[in-house]
């Protein structure tokens, strides 16, 4: 088969299109050939070294969490798939990764794709949907509330744009001004561009959902009522000033968690999730897929690789 495969971290051009022996299916897997693969900002991170204090990663290693296709072979043991099945997977991180043409994967991390989304969309809403369903969760967000989502136009931002605007929240968000209809397009009630505008204008928000770090998050506090919830997901650290302004502060901590991402599947069957979809590109383009995310080329939802 065909995949993406580094052997050291570092630059993009660190990945190579490669040739490798098909995968074989073991005992609790299904083997995938792989329509799609999603570009996630964990996986240049990951391959740039930048997580190294939390993973040590082995080499070689093919990239990509997120992947979508056709199941071709199950193991004995599996029933909940059959040969025919399409199949959202999420790769283990220490184990191969989507951007290849198959995967062994087990089958306890993957779930049937409705018939209304195309493999392309099923890889987009994967990492992005459970990210956004558990911020959602951790923030308990009701009907009426007043969130701030900051990167709305982002993949986890426009997902939870939906997802709260379902809910039946009044729903700000940020994001650059060339993106101000699109955010509407998703259900923001009001959208802030962060190129022009200044977010802190805003007050006495129940919620808001910090998908940038840094300095947004530091100024997001002032937002807040008091009482308030500050959700925040990114890796980098935070000051913690939740007693200053008398509100709670919570990382979201992302799991594989199977249930989330079949909640996200119904919910997309049921038409209240759209997952978005940046632009596509071929496998082999793998690097350049990385180059555009990490200048932050890459908005409206995910890049996602496609197969053959
Ligand atoms: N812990 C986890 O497991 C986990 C899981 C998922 C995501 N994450 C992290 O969460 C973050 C978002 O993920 P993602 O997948 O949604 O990323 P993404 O699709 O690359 O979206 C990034 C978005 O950030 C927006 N942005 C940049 N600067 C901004 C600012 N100053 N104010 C408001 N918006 C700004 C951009 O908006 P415009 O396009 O409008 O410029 C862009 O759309 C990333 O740091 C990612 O690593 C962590």
């Amino acid at each position: 088969m065909k995949a993406i495969l580094y052997r050291e971290h570092g630059p993009a051009n660190v990945m190579h299109y490669v040739d490798l022996p098909d995968p074989s299916v073991g005992r609790g897997q299904i083997l995938v050939r792989l329509a799609a693969a999603s570009v996630a900002p964990f996986d240049w991170k990951l391959r740039a070294g930048h997580l190294r204090d939390h993973f040590t990663l082995p080499m070689p290693s093919i990239p990509g969490r997120d992947g979508a296709g056709e199941v071709i072979a199950v193991g004995d043991d599996v029933t909940e798939f059959a040969i025919g099945d399409r199949a959202s997977v999420v790769a283990g991180v220490f184990s191969q990764g989507c951007y290849a043409e198959k995967i062994a994967c087990d089958a306890r991390n993957a779930v049937r794709i409705p018939d209304n989304l195309n493999f392309v969309e099923a890889a987009a809403l994967s990492n992005p949907g459970r990210s956004a369903w558990i911020c959602l969760r951790t923030a308990e967000v009701k009907s009426g509330d007043k969130v701030l989502v900051h990167a709305g136009a982002g993949a986890v931002g426009g997902l939870l744009v939906q997802l709260c605007h379902h809910i039946g929240a009044n729903v700000t968000a940020t994001c650059r001004a060339a993106n101000l209809d699109y955010v509407l397009g998703l259900g923001a009630n009001h959208v802030v561009a962060y190129d022009q505008e200044d977010f802190t204008a805003l007050r006495d928000r129940d919620v808001v959902f910090d998908l940038v770090g840094g300095d947004v998050h530091d100024r997001s506090y002032q937002v807040l009522k008091r009482g308030g919830r500050l959700i925040w997901l990114v890796a980098d650290p935070i000051i913690d000033r939740s007693a200053e302004f008398g509100v709670t502060v919570t990382r979201a901590m992302i799991t594989d968690d199977k249930e989330v991402l079949q909640s996200m599947m119904d919910l997309a069957e049921a038409g209240m999730l759209k997952p978005q979809v940046a632009r596509t590109m071929q496998l082999q383009d793998a690097a350049e897929a990385h180059r555009l995310m990490e200048a932050g080329a890459i908005s409206r939802g995910r890049l996602v690789l496609t197969m053959g």
